[in-house]
């Protein structure tokens, strides 16, 4: 074996215009080594990440592939020197099938014409390789976000990289799933000596799959150390530079004598899963959560009441009016709901456009003056109100919202939403690739939001958010409440239990 690390940067920056991104990195990944990243939202991982990747260039610095240096910039003299990069924003072409877009840009040929039986055949033996369940012939844009996910994994894996570099693999991920996930490329790494790197939020993650950590903040490289010698506390003070505040529960309200926002009444569709006489209510100042694992209905039912899922028979009581469901998103929103989708690239927001303009866009109407032209003083105000509230990290109003880091970028989201001030406000998965900071201060502004009065409902994968945000909790599973806890009854054992179908 060479004595030369796999992978050595040394001393890279990377800055933007006048604006440090990244300073004086440095970082050696070994051969069959795990290295975990970490760090608060806008640190800089993934344009570490992007640098490794060959997708950005670094300013300064220099890298080294087997103790050769080399320039990683662009991604294919990456992919020459056997990195793939699975990065946090997918890219992928939905109009294509699985198969090609694993396949993309190495199509198998037959008397020089693309073969689809060949392509379907051979990424159906990589997903199998792998142990990714999938069906390869279904159009990109047919599937859930987990699934996309699973096929840019797969894209990587059929590679055959010598260096793994995964973005936030496991954002959009069931446990089971980012169970399996590291379980193939910890395969990889010990069996075929791949160095694995990867962005992370979740701690368990980290303790659970790594060998070393890497500390990022504020564009530094603060910290390396082996996970087994390092502990959750030491590793949020390299992140924070701080101790952590406490994390109380912030939910314990009653909703006795609370005026009813919204009632599901008898909710059925014919769908997978199918739900079947579902009864739910939401009062004023509450926040109602529904927990399961991906694909237990909850995404269902909270896309029939924002009016996105109309093959669902029930009624719906919207303040204190009894009616069909809504028909569109639109009709929804005009009668006072807010809805934070699951995936902020492709329901949620315009990436060229500005801060400001992603923060009001649905709000526009309101921000015209006398003359009906726009307000700008208002619109800014509004948007400066509101990225306060979230303490998002950017450079200027005028900043372009790609331009963001993942967590900030879903900070602007629920801003957009919130400038709505809803009566019902219905989010999916708020928190996603949020640090752990971002997270409580999220989770407080929603409470501060409830306590105005407005009604929640939330869908949440992630059982510790399900547990502190919500007053009270539903368990979901193949499309049936298992089970409602709130107070004393609401704890992480008993909602797992349920949501498991377990005994
Ligand atoms: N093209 C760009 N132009 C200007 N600034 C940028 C650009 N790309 C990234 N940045 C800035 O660089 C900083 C680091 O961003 P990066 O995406 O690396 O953070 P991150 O650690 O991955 O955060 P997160 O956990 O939220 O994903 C952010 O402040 C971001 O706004
Ligand atoms: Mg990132």
């Amino acid at each position: 074996m060479s004595p030369m690390p796999l992978l050595e940067i040394r001393n890279i920056s990377k800055v933007y215009g006048s604006t440090t991104v990244l300073s004086d990195v440095t970082f050696t990944l070994e051969r069959g080594e795990t290295v975990a990243v970490i760090g608060q939202n806008g640190a800089g991982k993934s344009t570490f990440s992007k640098i490794v990747a060959g997708v950005v260039e670094p300013t300064e610095g220099e890298i080294y592939v087997d103790g050769e240096m080399v320039s990683l910039y662009p991604p294919r003299n990456a992919l020459k020197h056997g990195i793939a990069f699975i990065p946090q924003e997918l890219a992928y072409v939905p109009e294509l099938t699985v198969a090609e877009n694993v396949m993309l840009g190495r199509w198998p040929k037959k008397n020089g014409r693309v073969s689809h039986r060949e392509m379907v055949r051979q990424t159906m033996e990589q997903a199998q390789h792998f142990g990714i369940q999938i069906d390869v012939e279904k159009k990109m844009s047919q599937l859930k976000l987990a699934d996309k996910q699973l096929v840019e994994i797969l894209k990587a894996l059929s590679k055959r990289a010598r260096i793994i570099l995964l973005d936030e693999p496991t954002a959009s991920l069931t446990d089971n799933e980012s169970k399996n996930l590291f379980r193939m490329v910890g395969r990889l790494a010990r069996e075929e000596d791949v160095g694995i790197i990867y962005v992370s939020h979740r701690m368990d993650e980290v303790f659970q799959f790594s060998d070393r950590v890497d500390v990022f903040r504020n564009g530094r490289h603060v910290a390396s150390e082996p996970t087994r010698g390092s502990d959750h506390e030491t590793l949020i003070y390299h992140m924070l530079g701080h101790k952590k505040e406490n994390l109380d529960s912030i939910a314990s309200r009653s909703n006795r004598g609370r005026k009813c926002v919204v009632e599901l009444c008898n909710w059925s569709n014919n769908g997978i899963p199918t739900i079947s006489n579902l009864n739910l209510s939401v009062h004023e100042g509450e926040i109602v959560g529904l927990f399961g694992v991906r694909g237990c209905g909850a995404e269902t039912i909270a896309e029939g009441v924002v009016g996105l899922n109309t093959d669902i028979s029930g009624e719906l009581v919207f303040e204190g009016n009894t009616r069909l469901l809504f028909k569109s998103p639109r009709e929804a929103q005009n009668a006072g709901i807010a809805y934070v989708p699951p995936d902020r690239k492709k329901q949620g927001l315009v990436l060229n456009l500005s801060v400001q303009t992603n923060t009001t866009l649905l709000v526009l109407r309101k921000m015209l003056n006398r003359l009906r032209m726009l307000d700008f003083r208002k619109e800014r105000k509004l948007t400066q109100n509101l990225s306060a509230r979230f303490n998002l990290k950017y450079q200027g109003l005028w900043q372009s919202v790609g331009e963001l880091s993942g967590g900030n970028q879903q900070k602007v989201l629920l801003s957009s939403r919130l400038a709505l001030a809803p009566k019902l406000l219905v989010l999916q998965e708020p928190t996603r690739g949020v640090d752990i900071g971002a997270r409580l201060e999220i989770h407080r502004e929603l409470r501060a939001i409830a306590n105005e009065g407005t009604a929640t409902l939330v869908v949440t994968s992630d059982i510790e958010e399900a547990i502190i945000l919500c007053d009270r909790l539903m368990i979901m599973r193949d499309g049936q409440v298992m089970g409602e806890l709130s107070g004393e009854t609401k704890t992480q054992q008993e909602a797992l239990r349920l949501a498991s179908g377990g005994a």
